[in-house]
């Protein structure tokens, strides 16, 4: 059996710099498209400059590949209008991280009244650029995405013209959310369809499942399987693939986050046929990004064929999801169809 994906992007990704960027992006490119880079870099990407050099890199890493980054502002309070009308040309979205809620976010939102938010949100609103947004709060962790729903609906309320991103979302609440208002979109990552916080901690402690927000209760599961298994219009994948080195990981203080780019399409192709439901994978991975965004993506095919094999141990130095084991599709390598 096989299957063709036409131009399948990853919608939330983290391609790192220097070394990590030139190991993980091409994995990347060569499966998917385009993607939406996320810009929690040391220092944050927060101007045009920052943004056009980065987008540069990663162009560099993957050099020969069919593949656009497609760059994202890390958000402040403070942008004006005339800013983000010249970096627009550069940009797809920008990120709203809550100030040290998740790697690399010490430089986030402190205050969510509507009014701290306004100018950057007016302006980005006028100008038609999304909002992404890491929706949790400082509270209980499990907790922590549900309380921040209410921050959700005031903006969306607030702001009727702004499409929200409710990224890598983990909670029944915040699919039902997402139903409630038509400017609330999500995007879903391959290890929240996946697990559940019992295959993190539930047995022996697996660090490379360890990711923000954490993975919920089977109720929670179910919920975004019904949602992205359907490819409702509101979701579409972003895989949330967050490298970090072994020894992160396998620490004392583990770093958060999935590393699941070279996995993410045959994975989901499992999964979605195991529900009987490979038919909907192509709206889920490309079709409803292109319209929640207005954008067309590089022309690429990229074939799955059904056909085990072996999850590396390692890519370079990182581990992925899915480390030795067995998956029931591959991307075939040959594909340009
Ligand atoms: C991400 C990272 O490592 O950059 N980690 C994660 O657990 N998902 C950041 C993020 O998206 O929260
Ligand atoms: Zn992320």
């Amino acid at each position: 059996m096989r299957l063709i994906l036409c131009s399948p992007m990853d919608m939330h990704l983290h391609l790192r710099d220097g070394n990590m960027l030139r190991a993980v992006a091409p994995l990347s490119a060569k499966n998917f498209s385009a993607a939406i880079v996320m810009p929690n870099l040391i220092p944050p990407v927060t101007s045009e400059q920052m943004a056009q050099s980065y987008k540069k890199r990663i162009l560099e890493a993957t050099k020969g590949e069919d593949f656009e980054p497609l760059m994202t502002l890390f958000f402040k309070s403070d942008y004006n209008y005339d800013f983000l009308k010249r970096v627009k040309e550069d940009i797809a979205a920008i990120k709203l991280y809550p100030a040290g809620i998740t790697t690399n976010s010490q430089g986030g939102v402190e205050n969510f009244s509507l009014e701290a938010l306004a100018p950057t949100l007016e302006a980005m609103s006028e100008l038609g650029i999304p909002l992404c947004v890491h929706g949790e709060t400082s509270g209980f962790v499990m907790d922590r995405e549900a309380e921040f729903i209410p921050i959700y609906e005031r903006i969306a309320k607030r702001f009727p013209n702004l499409k929200i991103i409710m990224e890598h979302i983990t909670t029944k609440a915040a699919v039902e959310a997402l139903l409630r208002y038509e400017n609330l979109y999500a995007t879903i990552t391959l290890h929240h369809l996946y697990i559940t916080l019992d295959d993190v901690i539930g047995g022996l402690m697996r660090p490379h499942l360890f990711c923000k927000p954490v993975a919920k209760r089977p109720e929670d599961r179910m919920a975004l399987r019904k949602v992205a298994f359907m490819a409702h219009d509101k979701v579409m994948f972003g895989s949330d693939s967050a490298p970090h080195p072994r020894s992160a990981k396998e620490a004392p203080g583990c770093a958060a986050g999935v590393f699941s780019a070279p996995v993410a399409l045959p994975a989901l192709a499992q999964l979605f046929e195991a529900a009987d439901v490979l038919e909907n994978l192509q709206k889920f991975v490309s079709d409803n990004a292109q319209k929640i965004y207005g954008l067309t993506p590089p022309a690429k095919k990229v074939k799955l064929i059904k056909k085990s094999w072996r999850v590396p141990d390692r890519y370079g130095n990182v581990v992925p999801m899915f480390a030795g084991e067995e998956l029931g599709w591959r991307v075939d390598e040959d594909t340009a169809a």
